[in-house]
């Protein structure tokens, strides 16, 4: 594993790894993908500035994300069928960030259950939640959230209907996979991964089982998606999930300066900017171009954390910069889980670290809590 190192190197361990229905799901948009490419292609426009001579020594990285200290302001975010990029991916990707000090969301869509991952974790993780129809459902997932002591709940404000992702359709992604000729070949050229599989229990959605019993397959998922999702999510109903949850609260999915504000006055306790990593709306802007104004706006009511096409600490970085106080990544600890289980989610995290505190450095700071617009080259610093 050490010799990845960057990102894009898992990626392509994993591209060889995982089969290519389980990788292309992980590494896809909706429809022309343009705003998933634009997350990324935005950290690039952002420029740091290089100062020299600063006392660079006993650097810290270590910071608070909703109160709880984490060794770096950056969590796991929540991502659906992640026990199909590696047998149990949600437990071993839990317990890559309990060593490393960083939050792992678990996914309402997750193959492992809540049970499974606190079977294997010491400190509370947080649990992302989904709005169903079904209230005593919904209930019940937040009951079972709190008694697996989890520290945060992540309610997903931006996907009351699924938004259509072309290549899992053509894909004919399933969940446990179908045995046709294509998906055999897909797996067979995969042996790594299906010694895995064939090693696990935990090959279907167990948060949702016996609620979903006929999910099997991405239509028949659509189909349960679009009749169980709450298509009448509203503001109200954050008030009664933050009541029976009763701890810390963020709202994730937040684009908009407006319902930035909607999100500030129900008392959560942080949003996460996020445009769903390009799988919803597309053609909505990036993640970080819409950064600024909502910090602007909402920065001193309410913490404000980001995600969506971070793929280096330097983005993590940049996004401190702009306004965030924490940070989330998907597809990097995805990759890093595809190229090699627990191990490769921690390589996935070490990149990141190295970079940041490399990158801090560089720009003259020894605490990544300083970390402002100062730190952004503008033209005008020329003088
Ligand atoms: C996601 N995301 C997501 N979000 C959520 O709230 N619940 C979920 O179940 C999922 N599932 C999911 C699956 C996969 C494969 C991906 C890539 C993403 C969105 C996720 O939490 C996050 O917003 C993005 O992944 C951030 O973008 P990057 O870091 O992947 O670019």
């Amino acid at each position: 594993m050490n010799t990845a190192l960057t990102i894009a190197d898992l990626k392509e361990r994993a591209r060889r790894r995982v089969p290519k229905m389980f990788f292309d799901y992980a590494d896809s948009g909706a429809w022309t993908e343009g705003t998933y490419r634009a997350n990324e292609e935005d950290f690039q426009k952002i420029k740091l500035r290089q100062r020299v001579l600063v006392d660079m020594t006993n650097r810290s990285l270590a910071s608070t994300m909703v109160g709880q200290n984490v060794s770096m302001p950056v969590a796991l975010a929540p991502t659906g069928l992640t026990g199909m990029q590696h047998a149990d991916g949600e437990m071993l990707a839990a317990q890559a960030a309990e060593e490393f000090g960083v939050p792992f969301t678990l996914s309402t869509m997750s193959i492992c259950s809540i049970e499974d991952v606190a079977s294997v974790t010491k400190k509370p993780f947080w649990f992302q939640l989904y709005v169903m129809k079904d209230r005593d459902f919904v209930a019940s997932l937040i009951d079972r959230a709190k008694a697996a002591n989890c520290s945060a709940l992540v309610l997903t404000a931006d996907l009351q209907i699924l938004g259509q992702r072309h290549k899992d359709l053509r894909n004919g992604l399933s969940t446990p996979p179908k045995f046709t000729p294509k998906h055999i070949w897909q797996m067979a050229t995969r042996p790594s991964w299906c010694m895995g599989m064939l090693g696990t229990q935990r090959r279907t959605f167990r948060n949702i089982a016996g609620h979903a019993k006929n999910v099997t397959d991405l239509s028949s998922l659509s189909s349960w998606t679009a009749e169980q999702f709450d298509p009448q999510l509203s503001w109200k109903d954050v008030e009664w999930i933050k009541e029976r949850w009763g701890g810390k609260l963020i709202i994730k999915g937040i684009l908009d300066v407006e319902d930035a504000k909607m999100a500030a006055k129900t008392g959560a306790d942080a949003i996460v900017v996020s445009n769903h990593g390009g799988r919803q709306l597309d053609g909505a802007p990036s993640s970080i171009a819409v950064l600024p104004e909502i910090a602007d706006a909402v920065g001193d009511l309410i913490e404000v954390h980001i995600d969506g096409g971070i793929r280096s600490g330097q983005d993590v970085l940049k996004a401190l910069c702009l306004g965030a106080k924490g940070t989330y990544i998907g597809r990097p600890f995805l990759y890093g889980l595809g190229a090699g289980g627990k191990q490769g989610v921690t390589r996935a995290l070490e990149i990141i670290r190295r970079e940041l505190d490399v990158t801090l450095a560089l720009c003259g700071k020894r605490d990544v809590q300083d970390a402002g617009p100062d730190l952004l080259y503008k033209p005008r610093d020329r003088g």
